[in-house]
């Protein structure tokens, strides 16, 4: 089986596609000099001769999507909408990764995976859309929705916790917004497990099991870091003024994954406790 990786330097990216080397697949890493999702022209050059494309390409600066949704729109929807219509052609199946940001974050209970879509915000309406895009355009997709996720090889809230709190005693942190802090090296074991289970397609979520929130996990980021979790203390989401909104309630079910006997990925401090070391290597 031929895979190709879309985006492929972005943080996830990177670590899929070490994984796909690492377990000796045939992989293609494309990055955005490479394959500009958003020409239609260089999708179809590019893309041919493989069976899996995994669309790993995003515009995630979610704040400057408030103010860039047409740019946002443009990779985040039409990009999709390419490559799905060119998998459709040379009869590949496309991974596309979504995320929580679809969900508006009122609910209280693990959001489902066919649970109805209401994006708060620029980002998650053009992701919102970028799914509707790749079910509308090929009907061999799997849909993979992640959060919260860290990973060595991009800027995360690990990094960004382990950074402030070198330059400050104390670091203020939300109590309330609750995650699934989530390994990009865990999603692209996950990602490699559904294609090799030929899961149906449909949505499925790839997101550590458990919840916390951004508080906790910085508390838990000081202890790998040897700090004391001490130094974080309390604060709520009112006290930043962000242009987008952020969902408080993030929680993914992994209901859709046990059905087609994939197991989800482990509880989200046990993941955090092996993957610290290198998140945090060079912090
Ligand atoms: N990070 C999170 O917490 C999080 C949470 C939920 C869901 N997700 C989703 O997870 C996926 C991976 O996220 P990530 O954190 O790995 O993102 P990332 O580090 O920002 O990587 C995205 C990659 O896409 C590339 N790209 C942007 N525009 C492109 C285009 N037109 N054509 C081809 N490539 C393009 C970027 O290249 P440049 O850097 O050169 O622009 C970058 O290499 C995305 O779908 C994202 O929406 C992320």
């Amino acid at each position: 089986m031929r895979w190709m990786v879309v985006g492929a330097k972005g943080m996830l990216g990177t670590d899929l596609v070490s994984k796909l080397v690492e377990t000796g697949h045939d992989v293609l890493a494309m990055d955005k000099d490479e394959l500009d999702i958003t020409n239609e022209g260089s999708v179809d050059h590019a893309v041919d001769g493989v069976d899996v494309v995994v669309n790993v390409a995003a515009y995630t600066a979610v704040d400057q999507a408030e103010e860039e949704e047409a740019a946002a729109f443009l990779v985040n929807a039409v990009g999709p909408q390419h490559l799905a219509r060119r998998c459709r052609k040379i009869g590949a199946r496309l991974v596309h990764i979504s995320t929580d940001y679809v969900f508006n974050g009122s609910s209280s209970s693990p959001y489902q995976e066919n649970g109805v879509v209401a994006p708060a915000g620029a980002y998650g309406r053009t992701k919102a859309a970028g799914e509707w895009a790749v079910k509308a355009n090929t009907d061999d997709y799997v849909i993979v929705r992640t959060a919260w996720l860290y990973g060595a090889h991009g800027a995360c809230f690990p990094k960004t916790m382990a950074a402030l709190s070198e330059r400050h005693e104390t670091l203020s942190v939300v109590t309330d917004e609750v995650g699934q802090p989530t390994w990009t090296a865990d999603l692209a074991d996950l990602i490699v497990r559904l294609v090799e289970a030929e899961v149906p397609s449909g949505i499925y979520h790839g997101t550590s099991s458990g919840r916390t929130n951004w508080h906790s996990f910085a508390q838990a980021i000081m202890t790998s870091l040897g700090k004391d979790p001490a130094i974080v203390t309390e604060t709520t989401a009112a006290a930043f003024n962000r242009p987008a909104p952020r969902p408080s309630f993030s929680v993914l079910s992994h209901n859709q994954l046990v059905a087609a006997g994939v197991e989800p990925i482990g509880n989200w401090l046990e993941r955090w406790n092996v993957a610290a070391e290198s998140v945090l290597a060079d912090s």
